[in-house]
């Protein structure tokens, strides 16, 4: 965490509860000790989604996302952690102390408002150029590409002089040090030569972030070239998989779905002829940085990536991210023409209107493209290719779904939905369907062979033993001085698990009580803290007799640590005596354990 003291930290987390938090994003409905929604990081029609007051905590059965107040906006609201802080101190009204903010913290702030002036500047002076002599074989390039002045001026186009260096000049003369130029990404200085420019003889695009504010530039070639484009590196202000082309007038749509393409002059194009819900990627994969931004827009998406085979893959590539966000998409269909400039120059607005009515769904998108490697004459290849789209089915966690979808391959591919229902349930009782859906998971799952299978479900068991255990400490805090003998942190084997331990068994020493918020917190990474949070909210429905209780405990603590023993027993230096014997007391009070009458009595 960077420069918030741990009090002041734990004091604005305390101070916001966690229900009324989330609950002015999500809708909440109470159950049990926990509330319940609509996941807001994955699609889906029954809330998995779970808030619980007593942990100060949330976690989504269905995705796997969690964590405390602080991932929550980071997560939802793309936030980073001392933004969260600050919007939660502001919540609770609590004055962050000034002395927080490091001297370190002050400059990279400052500097980033320096590189966003000298990004400005640049813009006006490469929209300045168009318009002179100099720029008229841009002006002339940008006519031919059928812009209007209006649209030029909207986007901001400009010119790079043929000079290597008058960019960096005028900078110079504005005040600007080599200091500071050099991390802008327009010029490059050389110790030597002294300072270039990056951009020359281009014709210029300036990329706007969400308010409005320069951030870097395409430039393209004018006319036939290479590179084509050439695009600012990536900056302090620049973050290509965050920000989206066109999204500073796009987020003022009042339609509901974004349309999302490739290149600047497809966004330009559509916003021209009346599309102004466009924006592109530019040229990078789609990331989810890219889905959790449109996902902050409340927008869903029209994909119109190109037609051609690099277009489509990127499509393929982009959707299953889209649904992880929970972003419903649906695919234009371009054809005969490459990209949506070249589509609406040729066929103009009102056909491309068509192409968006008719769009297709991006599930049945993606078979489609499917059926491509499959020779569907051929009885076995087209066995093979319902398996494919079967497979794919499965992914959905809700069974209405997986019949809708059934449904529609069973009609548009003459198959029977019975059969088809039937392939797909048998892949889900494979794969074990059912427990848990990766809502992150981009590629389909691929299937184990047995034996990987075998292990990995019981390691699975073992991870589940150990969460089960902190969950139960957290959710029943006297369990802590009757096990506190048996088990200790270094017990828990898996991946951050003892690190959580160890910090769980130091607030019950120190306090008697569990703050499950706190340690999400120690971890910087939100999948990290996610895994807090499932850490934490192990289902332990199921048992409800006191004795199933006693009986499970016992169960899990054998379980845990042996599998500890055996661990350490095999790491173990075949000549320490010590540690031999320490084994072999260990095994001994297993033995005890398992023999012995635990008697306890939970409050409920
Ligand atoms: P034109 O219509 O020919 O101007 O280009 P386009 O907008 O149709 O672009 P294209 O489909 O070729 O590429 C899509 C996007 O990828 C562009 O808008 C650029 O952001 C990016 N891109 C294309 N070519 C290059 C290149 O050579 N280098 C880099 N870095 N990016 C490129
Ligand atoms: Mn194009």
């Amino acid at each position: 965490m960077p420069y918030y003291s741990d009090d002041i930290i734990e004091e604005v987390r305390s101070r916001n509860d966690i229900v009324d938090v989330i609950g002015q994003y999500v809708h909440l409905t109470k159950k049990g000790s926990s509330y319940f929604g609509l996941c807001p990081f994955h699609n889906e029609k029954t809330g998995s989604f779970s808030v619980t007051p007593s942990k100060q905590m949330y976690y989504c059965f269905g995705c796997g996302k969690g964590g405390n107040v602080f991932t929550f906006l980071q997560e939802y609201e793309n936030m980073t952690f001392t933004e969260a802080m600050q919007e939660l101190a502001d919540r609770s009204g609590i004055q962050l102390p000034e002395t927080e903010m490091t001297s370190q913290q002050k400059a990279r702030s400052a500097k980033r408002d320096k590189l966003l002036e000298i990004n400005k500047e640049a813009a006006t002076y490469f929209y300045k150029m168009l318009h002179t002599d100099h720029g008229a074989i841009a002006l002339k390039y940008f006519e031919d590409r059928k812009l209007s002045p209006e649209t030029m001026q909207k986007f901001g186009l400009g010119y790079s002089d043929k000079y290597s260096n008058d960019l960096y000049k005028y900078l110079r003369s504005k005040g600007y040090t080599d200091d500071i130029l050099k991390d802008s990404g327009l010029v490059t200085i050389d110790e030597v030569k002294g300072g270039y420019d990056k951009f020359w003889n281009r014709a210029m695009f300036p990329i706007l972030d969400a308010n409005s504010k320069v951030i870097a530039f395409g430039g393209r070639v004018l006319g036939e070239g290479e590179p084509k484009y050439l695009n600012s590196p990536e900056t302090d202000i620049f973050d290509k998989s965050r920000n989206l082309y066109g999204l500073h007038l796009a987020r003022r749509t009042r339609a509901d779905k974004f349309i999302l393409c490739e290149g600047y002059m497809d966004v330009i194009a559509l916003h021209q002829a009346g599309f102004d819900n466009a924006v592109a990627s530019l040229g990078t994969a789609l990331t989810s940085g890219h889905a959790n931004l449109i996902k902050r827009f409340g927008k869903d998406v029209y994909l119109s990536y190109d037609s051609d085979g690099a277009g489509r893959k990127a499509a393929l590539r982009a959707i299953p991210i889209l649904r992880a966000a929970g972003i419903t998409c649906k695919v234009i269909d371009m054809n005969p023409y490459k990209d949506p400039d070249e589509f609406i120059k040729n066929l103009g607005a009102e056909e491309y209107q068509k192409r968006i009515d008719n769009a297709q769904n991006s599930f049945m998108y993606t078979v489609q493209m499917d059926e491509v490697d499959f020779d569907m004459s051929d009885p076995e290849s087209k066995t093979a290719f319902y398996k494919k789209v079967a497979s794919r089915i499965v992914e959905f966690p809700e069974e209405i779904e997986r019949n809708n979808y059934i449904e529609a391959v069973a009609s548009k591919y003459n198959v029977g939905f019975e059969n088809l229902r039937q392939m797909v349930n048998n892949i889900g009782v494979r794969q074990g369907m059912g427990t848990k859906v990766n809502a992150d998971e981009v590629e389909p799952r691929t299937k184990l062979k047995s034996g990987i299978q075998k292990k990995a479900s019981k390691e699975e068991g073992m991870k589940t033993s150990q969460r089960l255990m902190l969950t139960w400490l957290v959710e029943r805090p006297e369990l802590y001085q009757m096990i506190k003998d048996y088990i200790a942190p270094e017990d828990f084997t898996e991946g951050i698990y003892a690190e959580v331990a160890k910090v769980l068994f130091e607030q019950f020493q120190e306090s008697g009580m569990a703050n499950p918020a706190k340690i999400v917190t120690m971890f910087s990474e939100n999948d990290e803290q996610s895994q807090v949070a499932e850490i934490f909210n192990t289902n332990v429905s199921g048992i409800e007799d006191t004795r199933d209780w006693e009986k499970a405990i016992k169960e899990t603590i054998v379980r845990i640590k042996e599998n500890s023993l055996e661990q350490r027993r095999k790491n173990m230096d075949a000549n320490d005596v010590n540690a031999l014997n320490e084994i072999i007391k260990s095994k001994k009070m297993i033995q005890e354990l398992s023999r012995m009458n635990f008697s306890m009595t939970f409050v409920n």
